[in-house]
C-alpha cells in the first residue's frame, strides 16, 4: 500500500527523554544489584519496544523499530543483553542506510524500487509459545527470537499465509491453547477479522474470518473459557479519510462501542454485538465467565489517546487516562447493552496478571499508576484484590518511571512470586529492573539490578523462568 497517509497529530511524536532510542546492541554480564535477589528466581525477562532506528520527524510512538532487551537472572547474577529485531523492514533500511517507512503508510514515495513493502516494526510484545520465543507487533506474523542471542530467526507463521497477528494473544493455561485474531484481516484499514487457536505444539486449530460494524483499531480482546470478545471501539481507520489528508485512524465518539461474542472453538458461529457508549480499551486485564455472565476487566479510556479526532483537532486530555473498568455481558439474556462499572480511581495502563487465571475467576491483578499530576506519566504499580477489594500501591521515589509489571511465578497459588518491572530514573538517566514480592508492593522493591543502558520506554514483555 503506498497510499500517502499522513497522521494528523504530532502528540504521539516520541523522541525525547526515555522516548528516545538507544543506538547500541551490547551485552554485559555482573551487573550490579542493590538489595537481595530472591532465591528461587531463575529466568529471564523480556522486554519490547519501540526503538526507531532512523527517525523521521513526526514519527508516531507506535511506528519505531522494535527493539527486545533481556534481563537474565542465573545463581544470584544478572546480565543484558538488546538486539533489534531485524525485519524486513529494518534490513532494507540498514541497506539504504536511511528510513524507508512511515507509520501507518507504507513505502515513502522515494524509497528505491528494490526494497519491499514489508513496514512491520516487531516492536509490541515478546511472549513464548509451543517452545519459540515470539516478537509480536498487530500488523504482521510473529517474529522468532533466539532466547539467548536475540537473534532474529524470521516470521513464524503457524500455518497462516499472512499477517495480521495480535500483540497480545490468550493462552489458555489448561489446553496451552493460544487464541488469536487479527484486524485489517481483509485489507488496510479494513472492516474483515481473523479469529483462531494454535495448540500448546504450535499446529494451527482453526481460523475463521469475520466482518465486524466499522474498521477500528483492536489492541486487545476478551477469552473466557468458553468465549472471545472483540472491542470494536470508536478509534477508527477510514481509507477514504486518509485519502483525503485526514489521519488514518482517529476518535470518532459518535459511534457506539461494539462488543462482538463468539463461541470459542465454533469457526461457523455467529457473533452476537452488545453495545454501549464510545470508550477505548487497550488492554485487558483479565475476563471470565459465572452464572450466565461473562465480565472482563478493561483499562478504559473515555476518550482514546495518542490520536487525534476525525478532523484532525486534538483530543481532550482529560478524558485519555484509562481506569480499571469492569464490563459485564449478559449472555443468558437477551438484551445487547453491557455493563461498565469503574473499579479503581487511580489512572493507570498495562495490566496484568498471574497468566496461570486467564480466562478464570481470579483474585490478583497488577497495573502501572499515572502520577497524580494529570499528565499521564506512569510513577506508580497498583496490586488490586479482586476478591476482596483492597489496594498495595508504591509510588517510586525521584520521579522513577516504571514499565508495565510482569508477574514471575514462585509456588503454585494464584498471586505467590514477585513483580518484575523496569524503571527509568530521569534524574540519573538510567534505567534498573526492579523486583517486589508481588503481593507486598507497598513495602517497595526487595533488589534492584542496575542495568548498563537506558531501556526505552517501551510496551510489553514476558518472564520465562528457568
Ligand atoms: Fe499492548
Amino acid at each position: 500500500m503506498d497510499t500517502q497517509l499522513e497522521l494528523a497529530s504530532m502528540d504521539a511524536t516520541a523522541v525525547q527523554d526515555n522516548y528516545a532510542p538507544v543506538h547500541s546492541e551490547i551485552e554485559a554480564d555482573k551487573l550490579v544489584i542493590r538489595g537481595e535477589l530472591p532465591r528461587g528466581l531463575q529466568g529471564v525477562l523480556y522486554r519490547n519496544g519501540p526503538n526507531p532506528r532512523f527517525p523521521l520527524p513526526g514519527l508516531h510512538w507506535f511506528g519505531g523499530d522494535g527493539m527486545i532487551h533481556a534481563i537474565a537472572i542465573d545463581n544470584g547474577q544478572a546480565s543484558y543483553r538488546n538486539r533489534w529485531v531485524r525485519t524486513p523492514k529494518w534490513r532494507d533500511e540498514d541497506r539504504a542506510g536511511r528510513a524507508l517507512f512511515r507509520t501507518f503508510a507504507g513505502k515513502l514515495p522515494d524509497a528505491p524500487a528494490w526494497a519491499g513493502k514489508d513496514g512491520g516494526v516487531a516492536n509490541t510484545h515478546i511472549v513464548q509459545h509451543a517452545g519459540q520465543l515470539l516478537a509480536l507487533e498487530e500488523g504482521h506474523l510473529p517474529t522468532g527470537i533466539a532466547p539467548r542471542t536475540l537473534e532474529t530467526l524470521g516470521y513464524v507463521d503457524f500455518g497462516l499465509p499472512t499477517g495480521p497477528f495480535t500483540a497480545h494473544p490468550k493462552t489458555d493455561p489448561d489446553t496451552g491453547e493460544m487464541v488469536f485474531f487479527g484486524y485489517n484481516a481483509t485489507g488496510m484499514l479494513s472492516t474483515g477479522v481473523r479469529v483462531g487457536a494454535i495448540d500448546a505444539g504450535g499446529a494451527l486449530r482453526h481460523v475463521q474470518e469475520l466482518q465486524t460494524p466499522y474498521c477500528s483499531m483492536i489492541h486487545d480482546f476478551i477469552v473466557t473459557q468458553n468465549h472471545i470478545v472483540l472491542p470494536v471501539l470508536p478509534l477508527t481507520g477510514s481509507l477514504p479519510r486518509a485519502r483525503q489528508g485526514g489521519p488514518a485512524y482517529a476518535w470518532e465518539p459518535g459511534k457506539a462501542a461494539m462488543l462482538g461474542v463468539l463461541a470459542r472453538g465454533n469457526p461457523a458461529g455467529e457473533v452476537r454485538w452488545f453495545e454501549g457508549p464510545p470508550c477505548y480499551v487497550f488492554h485487558v486485564m483479565n475476563a471470565w465467565e459465572a452464572d450466565g455472565r461473562l465480565h472482563a476487566d478493561v483499562m478504559m479510556y473515555d476518550e482514546a489517546p495518542l490520536f487525534p479526532h476525525a478532523d484532525g483537532s486534538a483530543g481532550n486530555p482529560a478524558r485519555q487516562q484509562a481506569y480499571l473498568t469492569r464490563w459485564t455481558l449478559d449472555l443468558s439474556g437477551a438484551g445487547n447493552s453491557f455493563g461498565v462499572e469503574r473499579l479503581d480511581d487511580a489512572a493507570g495502563e498495562f495490566p496484568r496478571i498471574d497468566e496461570r487465571r486467564n480466562g478464570l475467576p481470579y483474585r490478583h491483578g497488577w497495573f502501572a499508576a499515572a502520577d497524580d499530576d494529570g499528565s499521564g506519566e506512569l510513577a506508580g504499580i497498583v496490586h488490586a484484590d479482586m476478591v476482596t477489594g483492597a489496594r498495595d500501591r508504591y509510588a517510586f521515589p525521584d520521579g522513577g518511571v516504571p514499565s508495565e509489571p510482569v508477574f514471575a511465578a514462585r509456588g503454585a497459588d494464584e498471586g505467590d512470586g514477585w513483580m518484575l518491572t523496569v524503571v527509568w530514573q530521569p534524574e540519573t538517566g538510567r534505567s534498573e529492573m526492579q523486583i517486589f514480592e508481588a503481593c507486598d508492593i507497598a513495602s517497595g522493591p526487595l533488589a534492584a539490578i542496575e542495568l548498563p543502558q537506558r531501556v526505552p520506554f517501551g510496551f510489553h514483555g514476558s518472564w520465562v523462568a528457568g
